[in-house]
């Protein structure tokens, strides 16, 4: 099966492109990225002499360049996006440029060539917020931010190509995940290379915003399942089971860190924060055999080590992004 793996250069595309390439010495996949400030290509450096990689640079929403290089792939995994709560409050254009306007662009491609499968990456947040209770599949979806705003119409639209045109697509909806490689800008890496350097970390609110949290390699070992073997036209969602409060989690990288509470700064809440997110997983489980496999202690020493040792591929991104700010 050759693979065309949009966003590959990413925090969780380059996982997915790493554990496929490096399983399997006859797998195919093209990765095709814009590299924004998030795509890092040396993600892939220890895939990229795999004789089935190829690195193409470009952005989705471009339809000459996604034509020319979604032709002669059996399928789509789609992973591209602006992914970044933050930014789509302080600028809601990008993200519906390339969430949406993006997601149309690769739909209408991979039609025209008679691409198999799609499989569309989706997230929690277009679900919105559960007080109690976990979301199956069939919640209707409430986001609220413009980031999951963005995505829901991306998740919706790629359902609807299924509907109408009756093309093979498949959408994961997965919660917040963690792991190597994550930009510096998300909770765990902001707070754990700040502490690796003394600094001290914001937290929101008062910290009881509630998270469902999954290591990045169980993500990927989920949309694999569900590109392999979900059923065409279905919704799987893919979580960890691990509920934390944003205090909570703040705690656990304090103490790894060996620094106390006086090292957090308490700032003003995110606008519109969701309150709680929670996944019932039960339909990956019993359609698809799926189960997170990192336990979330193994998984957040494991993350944090990481990040200590490669200081080198985090330092340059965090240095680029003040500047930029
Ligand atoms: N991070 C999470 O916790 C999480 C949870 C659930 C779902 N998701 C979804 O998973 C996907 C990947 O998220 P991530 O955390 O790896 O994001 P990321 O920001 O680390 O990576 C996004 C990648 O997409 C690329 N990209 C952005 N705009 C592009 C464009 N116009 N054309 C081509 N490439 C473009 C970037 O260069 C980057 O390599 C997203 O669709 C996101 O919504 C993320």
């Amino acid at each position: 099966m050759r693979i065309l793996v949009t966003g590959g250069a990413g925090f969780i595309g380059s996982q997915y492109v790493r554990s496929i390439l490096s399983a399997d010495p006859a797998a195919s996949i093209t990765v095709f990225d814009k590299l924004t400030y998030s795509g890092v290509e040396a993600n892939l450096a220890p895939v990229a002499n795999h004789p089935g990689y190829t690195f193409v640079r470009g952005d989705i929403c471009d339809v000459d360049a996604v034509d020319q290089v979604m032709a002669g792939h059996d399928a789509v995994v789609h992973f591209a996006a602006e992914s970044h709560v933050d930014r789509s409050i302080a600028g809601a254009g990008p993200f519906v440029m390339t969430n949406v306007v993006g997601t149309q662009v690769l739909l209408d491609a991979a039609r025209k060539h008679g691409v198999g499968r799609f499989l569309h990456v989706s997230t929690d947040e277009v679900y919105g917020s559960i007080t109690e209770g976990s979301w199956t599949e069939d919640w209707p979806l409430a986001p609220n931010s413009p980031y999951s705003s963005s995505k829901a119409g991306s998740d919706l639209l790629a359902l609807a190509y299924h509907r109408t045109h009756g093309m093979d697509v498949v959408v994961t909806r997965c919660s917040n995940n963690y792991g190597p490689y994550q930009f510096p800008e998300k909770v765990i890496p902001l707070f754990t290379t700040n502490l690796i350097d003394g600094k001290r970390v914001p937290l929101y609110g008062d910290g009881g915003n509630i998270r469902d949290w999954l290591h990045v390699s169980d993500h990927c070992r989920g949309i694999d399942l569900a590109l392999r073997k979900g059923r065409s036209g279905q919704v799987y969602n893919i979580g960890g089971g691990v509920e934390l409060t944003n205090k909570e989690l703040t705690g656990l990288l304090l103490d790894a860190a060996g620094a106390g509470w006086d090292m957090v700064d308490h700032v003003q809440d995110r606008k519109g924060h969701d309150l709680r997110y929670s996944l019932d997983i039960t339909k990956i489980r019993e359609e698809l055999g799926y189960e997170p496999q990192v336990t979330f202690e193994e998984g957040l020493a494991s993350t944090i080590a990481w990040y200590r040792e490669n200081r080198a591929w985090w330092e340059p991104l965090k240095v680029k992004a003040a500047q930029e700010s």
